[in-house]
């Protein structure tokens, strides 16, 4: 029955593929660890409801801040929701403006900047240490050349940014041209997020990507000489896609530079359920997704990259700085619409556009809501956070070791009879591939 699937699967595989050590992965399954059941790492705020309201989170914050370490590194993440058109596939919160859009990008950046303004006046954030700046989305290049100017520079009178500062964004590549480049490097930005998708012709026709091929590894090829670092960004499940195609892809990909992979299986949510019912995905298995993703996986290692996050590989330049904030124990200034921030053991969130443009008061960032980690969640999240590096370090071991799964074994033994873990050679424990697409149920195990 395993067989059945996984033979049709990787018959045209090429042969470089080691589909052997695939296979033994796979074979190593056993509940409850299903490939269609994997779970999605969810942050603490998406498992239950707030505690506090906006305006209150906002005075338990400024309270806390007062008596931050002055040291503690800061990261910053602006979230820009706008877009050119909004991609069928895509499930993250950003939009195609209507009509007056001018305007509105106008009074967006303003309303970044006042909360900026807001955020640099509370306890010691002004003079903390800024290890990056992060503007996601969305597509924050349509802010333009401007309105990315004004947000840098608030951002620079703001806080303290340093020499050492990741200056960093998420862009497609149909939005990098040559105008928008030039401007990113001048006001300092030097890591591009791009959102390749696939590098399969016929693919990036059926999701709607603008830019041929050949044209998105130009760009990619600009920015990378121009001593950028580029991490791309690959789904595995689109319509269309192939083994061949989406192996084919990394390896033009790792050929061009790219110093970072982050590899994801498409999701299916209310914003981009009409698409998927399009195009017979709604009840896809997942199994050949997890093939691909396995040989993506297998194709990174072979070529050296190692990983500092769950589901992203990285070569050395590519530290990852926003994404592994949580490893370093940086805290979080988020900024905008959605925008979810933690300071500490307390988190807070943004609410959604229309809100978030009229909930600016004298005064107020505007926030929907925030919580505090309680005793429990305070004494897994440094289990949380190892899983989510993809590296188990030997001095928490123990920690893991003592957790019982309900039939009674170790975790830890579990993770193994599964192939979800293997030793790693400072005497811990890395994730294996099996482990990157089961860490939110293994983050779930551990409640
Ligand atoms: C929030 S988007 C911003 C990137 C940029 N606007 C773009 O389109 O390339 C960040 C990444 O989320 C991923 N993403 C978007 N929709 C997804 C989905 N339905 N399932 C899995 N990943 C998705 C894509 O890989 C995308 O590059
Ligand atoms: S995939 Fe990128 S460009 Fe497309 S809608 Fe999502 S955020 Fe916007």
């Amino acid at each position: 029955m395993l067989t059945t699937q996984f033979d049709p699967f990787f018959k045209d595989a090429p042969p470089y593929l080691d589909i052997e050590t695939i296979r033994k992965e796979w074979l190593a399954l056993k509940p409850p660890y299903d490939v269609n059941r994997w779970r999605l790492p969810l942050p603490v705020w998406a498992l239950r409801a707030f505690e506090d309201s906006g305006p209150r989170a906002w005075e338990l914050l400024q309270s806390d801040l007062t008596h931050a370490e002055p040291t503690k590194p800061l990261c910053i993440y602006l979230h820009v929701p706008f877009c050119s058109s909004k991609c069928g596939f895509c499930d993250s919160y950003s939009f195609q403006l209507g009509g007056q859009r001018e305007s509105h990008i106008e009074s967006y950046v303003e309303r970044l900047c006042y909360e900026l303004r807001l955020w640099s006046k509370v306890g010691n954030l002004r003079s903390r240490p800024v290890s990056t700046v992060h503007l996601g989305g969305g597509t924050p290049t349509f802010l333009g050349e401007t309105g990315l100017a004004r947000l840098a520079q608030c951002c620079r009178e703001c806080f303290a940014i340093t020499p050492a500062t990741e200056w960093a964004l998420e862009t497609t590549a149909s939005s990098l041209t040559p105008s928008m480049i030039t401007a990113m490097h001048d006001l300092g930005f030097r890591r591009l997020h791009v959102g390749v998708q696939s590098l399969e012709d016929h693919v990036r026709r059926l999701i709607g990507r603008r830019s041929s091929p050949r044209v998105v590894l130009d760009k990619i090829e600009q920015t990378l000489a121009m001593g950028w670092i580029v991490s791309v960004d690959l789904i595995c499940g689109l319509p269309g896609q192939t083994l061949n195609g989406f192996l084919d892809g990394i390896e033009h990909l790792i050929s061009a530079g790219v110093n970072g992979f982050s590899l994801y299986e498409l999701l299916i949510y209310p914003q981009n359920q009409r698409w998927a019912e399009q195009h017979s995905l709604v009840d896809r298995s997942h199994i050949p997704n997890y093939f691909m993703f396995q040989a993506g996986a297998w194709l990174l290692k072979m070529h050296g990259f190692g990983k500092n996050l769950f589901n992203h590989w990285a070569d050395q330049r590519d530290a990852n700085v926003y994404f592994t904030f949580p490893m370093r124990g940086d805290d979080l200034l988020a900024i905008g619409t959605i925008a979810d921030g933690v300071f500490g053991e307390y988190h807070y969130r943004h609410p959604r556009y229309p809100d978030y443009m009229r909930a600016a008061h004298e005064g107020q960032p505007g926030l929907e809501g925030g919580l505090r980690r309680t005793p429990q969640e305070n004494r897994i999240k440094p289990l949380m956070t190892a899983v989510l590096s993809s590296h188990i370090p030997a001095d928490l071991l123990p920690a893991f070791q003592a957790r019982i799964s309900p039939d009674h074994v170790s975790l830890v033994e579990r993770w193994f009879d599964s192939a979800l873990v293997q030793p790693a050679p400072d005497g811990g424990l890395e994730l294996t591939t099996n482990g990157v697409w089961f860490a939110g149920n293994m983050i779930n195990e551990l409640n």
